[in-house]
């Protein structure tokens, strides 16, 4: 049986340039390999999990398979899917459950992050997030994982969890693992934190025009910092410089060096390059949107596909653990 590989993007909006360089382009590595089996999910359960709106749910979730399409995952290729679409999920995230304590959930800085941002929203299910985020990935026994260094806590649960299933219950889970593309941490906009779809002014969304990239790019603020160091906002501008002009850096941090950088100059290269970078991306969604026979089939081929595997853990798991 090939290895699996498995990963997931909450409906919470639209994808931005952090979605895209440290997860979707890993998904796209991955499947260029061409050796696994691979699940991407549309994590719609875990997207109810902080304050939404039901409409908002239902109209962003099928946008984010059609970014996925549009990104370049082969659906013959790679099994599309909702997460609600495969309630083992959510089953499994349960049993799951017997092996995870309070204290540990309440610890993680992620939950502490969220509890900060929603203090009226302190839920159950906000608390069982890395649980059932663990039930993604462990339900097709997937040991690899691409997503961005932010996910590194979760995925130590789902380590966790894996091991501590395996001693209690002899099953056969693997620890997964991250795999990290370049672009594992996009800072923010703003030049402080990480570049997020719940901070205002944060991200570039991967349908933006050129004009909308080059407004937001040339909003980063680049005031110099005292000591003569390099800011917070010029260091987020080096960072897409790496990732979008790599042979072009050099040049750029001399002439920093040599205090000669116009930092519009920077600024509207780096929006362009990114620009390129998505121009393709964004003519195929067009065509793919247009399209909704098609996305309704990847959505019902990808549940069914996906069902046939997750049925046989949770039907694996319920036998070890006595209750069939
Ligand atoms: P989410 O929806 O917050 O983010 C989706 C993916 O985008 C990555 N990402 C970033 N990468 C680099 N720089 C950034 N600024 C940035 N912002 C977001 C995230 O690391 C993630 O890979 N808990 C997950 C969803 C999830 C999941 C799973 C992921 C649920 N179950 C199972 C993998 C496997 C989340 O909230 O991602």
């Amino acid at each position: 049986m090939k290895k699996c590989v498995f990963s997931g993007i909450r409906a919470t909006g639209r994808l931005h340039l952090g979605n895209y360089l440290g997860a979707v382009k890993g998904f796209l590595e991955i499947q260029e390999k061409g050796d696994y089996e691979m699940v991407y999910c549309v994590v719609d359960v875990h997207s109810i999990t902080t304050p939404y709106k039901p409409d908002e749910l239902k109209k962003n979730k099928r946008e984010i398979i059609i970014d996925y399409l549009a990104a370049g995952l082969d659906p013959k290729k790679s099994i599309l899917i909702y997460q609600s679409d495969i309630p083992e999920h959510m089953e499994l995230a349960f049993y799951f459950s017997t092996v995870e304590t309070i204290a540990r959930m309440m610890h993680l800085p992620t939950y502490k992050e969220k509890v900060k941002q929603y203090p009226q929203s302190n839920t159950m299910a906000l608390l069982n997030y890395p649980i059932l985020m663990a039930a993604d990935i462990l339900i097709y026994k997937a040991g690899l994982v691409p997503v961005g260094i932010d996910q590194e806590p979760h995925l130590e649960v789902a380590r966790e969890i894996a091991r501590k299933m395996n001693q209690t219950y002899g099953t056969d889970f693997p620890e997964p693992v991250r795999f990290a593309t370049k672009g594992e941490y996009i800072p923010s906009l703003t030049g402080e934190g990480k570049m997020s779809k719940t901070v205002v002014n944060s991200f570039i969304n991967l349908t933006d025009s050129l004009e909308e990239i080059r407004k937001k790019i040339r909003s980063v603020p680049t005031a110099t910092a005292a000591g003569g160091e390099m800011s917070p906002g010029l260091k987020t501008l080096f960072t897409f410089a790496q990732l979008f002009i790599p042979s072009e850096v050099e040049g750029f941090k001399k002439s920093y060096e040599g205090r000669t950088l116009q930092f519009v100059t920077l600024k509207d290269r780096i929006a362009e390059a990114i620009y390129a970078d998505l121009k393709p991306f964004q003519e195929r969604r067009v065509k793919i949107a247009a399209d909704q026979k098609y996305v309704d089939e990847v959505i019902k081929d990808g549940a069914a596909r996906a069902r046939k595997i997750a049925r046989e853990t949770v039907r694996e798991v319920k036998e070890k653990m006595g209750l069939s």
